[in-house]
C-alpha cells in the first residue's frame, strides 16, 4: 500500500491540500486563498470556479513540494466550509450563480415564514435544525425564484445542487465526463433536508422549499469501503486515487481530535467557532439551542451524532479589526494589541454580523460595542474582541451543559485562533476549565484523511488513531470564580443590546 493519505480542506477564506504519514504527521502542505464576495449587506458569496481552480493548483503544488505523485497516495478525502450553496448544470459545468456562502443572511424572511407557517418544529424534529439562514436548504429556495432558467432546469435533471463536498468531489472525479453527485451525512445534515434517524432526503422538508429531489446529491458513508470514485487522470493529481473520506469540516475536527467516545468534545477556532460534542449513537435533541448533528458515519456502522453549537463570528471578528478598521495590521498584532491592558476597560464587542447563531439564533440582532467611555483605546477594543470570542464559546459550553449533563474537564481545541496564546488563556479564565490544544493543530484535514484512510485499511480501527494524538500546550484558569462571574454578567447584558436591529 501507498505510504499517504491526502486529504483537501476547502474552507471559507482559503483552501489548502495536506498530505499525512501513518503517525498522521504533515508531508506536505499547500494553501490559497480566494475573494469573498459582498455584493451588499449581509450577503457573502464565493466564486465556484475560483474554488475549483484553487483546488487544482493546491494539489499539484503540495505534491510538487514534496516530490509526490499520485501513487503514494492510499486515498484521498475531502474536507469543506459545511451548508455553503453551489447549484450547477451538469451538462456544461458551469455554476448558475456564485456559492451563497453560510454566513449570508438574504434568506432571512424564508427562515422566519418556516417559522411563522409552523413548520419549525418538525425541522427542528426530523433535521435537528431549527430554521435559520446558516443552513443550505433556504439558500437552493433562493437560488430557484431568483436565478432565471434554474427551476426549469432543475426540473428536467440538468440543476443539480451540492455544498463545497459535493462540487469538488464532482469535478475531481471528471465533470461533465461523468462526474460523480454524491454527499455523506455529516454535511446533508446541514440542509434542513435530510432526516437525520433514516439519513435520507425527507420529501415533506423538501416541499417546504420547493426542491426537486432530482437536484440532491446521493448520500453515502463519510468513509467508503467503496469508494465514491477516482480522481480523474487528466485531473491535478495526474492519475487515480480512491476517493474514500467526506466530512463536514467541523465533523472532521472531531475526528481529527479523536473525540470517538460520547462525552468527547472539541472546540475549532476559525472563521466562526465550532464546539462539537460526540453524543455516540444516541440523537439528543436540543431544548437549549444547541444543534444536532450527524458526526460522521463511517461504512456500515451506526451513524454517530454530536451535538454541536455554532458561532458565526469568532476569528472574522479578529479579521474585521485587520481589513475593515484597519487597527492591527496582522491576526498576530490582535494579541500584542490587547495585551497592552489588563481588561477590557468595561468594553464588550459582540460580533454578531450574520445575527447570532448557538444558543440564540437571532437573525434580527447585529453587531454592538458597548459600555465605551473617553477612557477606552484601540487596546480595549482588541481584548474585547479577544474576549467575544470565549464568552461566545462559554454561552455554547452552558447550553450544552443544559442539553446532555456533560461538564467538560478539559476543552480540547483546534483552528487558527489557537496561536493567540492570550486568547487561549483568556478562555480557561472565562470557562473555568483547562484548554488543550494538540500538536498536529490542522485536525480537519486530518480528520478527512483518517475518514478516507480508515476506508482502505490505511488505519484499521479508531483505537489507532488515539495513540496519534498529543498534548502540545494546556493552559489552566486563573481567574476567581467572583471575576468570572461579573465577567459574564457584563457578556450577558451587552448580547441583550444586539436584538431587534433588523425587521426580519
Ligand atoms: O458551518 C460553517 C463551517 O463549516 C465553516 O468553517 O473553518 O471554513 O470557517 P470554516
Amino acid at each position: 500500500m501507498a505510504d499517504f493519505v491526502g486529504a483537501l480542506d476547502q474552507g471559507t477564506t482559503s483552501t489548502r491540500f495536506m498530505v499525512f504519514d501513518h503517525g498522521g504527521n504533515e508531508i506536505a502542505r499547500h494553501q490559497l486563498e480566494h475573494e469573498q464576495v459582498l455584493p451588499r449587506a449581509g450577503w457573502v458569496e464565493h466564486n465556484p470556479t475560483e474554488i475549483w481552480e484553487r483546488t487544482r493548483a493546491v494539489i499539484q503544488v503540495a505534491l510538487n513540494k514534496a516530490h509526490l505523485g499520485f501513487g503514494d497516495l492510499a486515498a484521498f478525502g475531502i474536507t469543506n466550509q459545511r451548508e455553503t450553496t453551489v447549484v450547477w448544470n451538469r451538462r456544461t459545468g458551469r455554476p448558475y450563480y456564485n456559492a451563497i456562502v453560510w454566513q449570508d443572511t438574504r434568506t432571512d424572511r424564508i427562515a422566519a415564514a418556516l417559522e411563522r407557517d409552523g413548520r419549525g418544529d418538525i425541522i427542528r424534529h426530523r433535521a435537528g435544525l431549527p430554521p435559520a439562514t446558516y443552513f443550505s436548504g433556504g439558500k437552493i429556495q433562493w437560488i430557484l425564484e431568483n436565478v432565471d432558467g434554474v427551476r426549469e432546469a432543475a426540473e428536467n435533471g440538468d440543476a443539480v445542487f451540492g455544498n463545497i463536498d459535493t462540487w469538488v468531489l464532482w469535478n475531481l472525479t471528471g465533470g461533465v465526463d461523468g462526474g460523480v453527485h454524491v454527499t455523506d451525512p455529516t454535511n446533508a445534515s446541514r440542509t434542513m433536508l435530510m432526516d437525520l434517524e433514516t439519513l435520507n432526503w425527507d420529501d415533506e422538508l423538501l416541499s417546504f422549499f420547493g426542491i426537486p429531489r432530482s437536484m440532491l446529491p446521493e448520500i453515502k458513508p463519510s468513509s467508503a469501503p467503496e469508494p465514491y470514485g477516482v480522481t480523474r487522470r487528466d485531473g491535478p493529481l495526474g492519475g487515480e486515487v480512491p476517493l474514500t473520506g467526506i466530512l463536514g469540516d467541523q465533523q472532521a475536527a472531531t475526528v481529527g481530535q479523536v473525540c470517538f467516545a460520547p462525552g468527547e468534545a472539541k472546540n475549532t477556532y476559525g472563521t466562526g467557532n465550532f464546539l462539537l460534542l460526540n453524543t455516540g449513537e444516541e440523537l439528543v435533541r436540543s431544548k437549549a439551542g444547541m444543534l444536532t448533528t450527524v458526526c460522521y458515519k463511517f461504512g456500515d456502522f451506526a451513524p454517530v451524532y454530536a451535538l454541536e453549537g455554532s458561532i458565526a463570528v469568532t476569528g472574522s471578528a479578529v479579521q474585521w479589526l485587520r481589513d475593515q478598521l484597519g487597527i492591527i495590521s496582522g491576526a498576530a498584532q490582535s494579541e500584542s494589541l490587547a495585551r497592552q491592558v489588563d481588561d477590557n476597560g468595561g468594553v464588550y464587542f459582540v460580533p454578531a454580523f450574520s445575527g447570532l447563531f448557538a444558543p440564540y439564533w437571532r437573525s434580527d440582532a447585529r453587531g454592538a460595542i458597548v459600555g465605551l467611555s473617553r477612557y477606552n483605546t484601540n487596546a480595549h477594543l482588541a481584548r474585547a474582541t479577544l474576549e467575544s470570542i470565549c464568552y461566545q464559546s462559554r454561552d455554547v459550553v452552558e447550553a450544552m451543559r443544559a442539553d446532555s449533563g456533560v461538564s467538560l474537564d478539559v476543552l480540547k481545541v483546534d483552528g487558527g485562533v489557537t496561536a493567540n496564546e492570550l486568547c487561549m488563556q483568556l478562555q480557561a479564565d472565562i470557562l473555568g476549565v483547562p484548554v488543550s490544544r494538540p500538536v498536529v493543530a490542522e485536525t480537519t484535514a486530518l480528520g478527512a484523511a483518517y475518514a478516507a484512510g480508515l476506508a482502505v485499511g490505511f488505519w484499521t480501527t479508531t483505537d489507532e488513531l488515539r495513540q496519534n494524538w498529543n498534548e502540545d500546550k494546556r493552559w489552566e484558569p486563573t481567574w476567581d470564580e467572583e471575576q468570572r462571574q461579573s465577567g459574564y454578567a457584563g457578556w450577558k447584558k451587552a448580547v441583550e443590546r444586539t436584538y431587534g436591529w433588523v425587521e426580519v
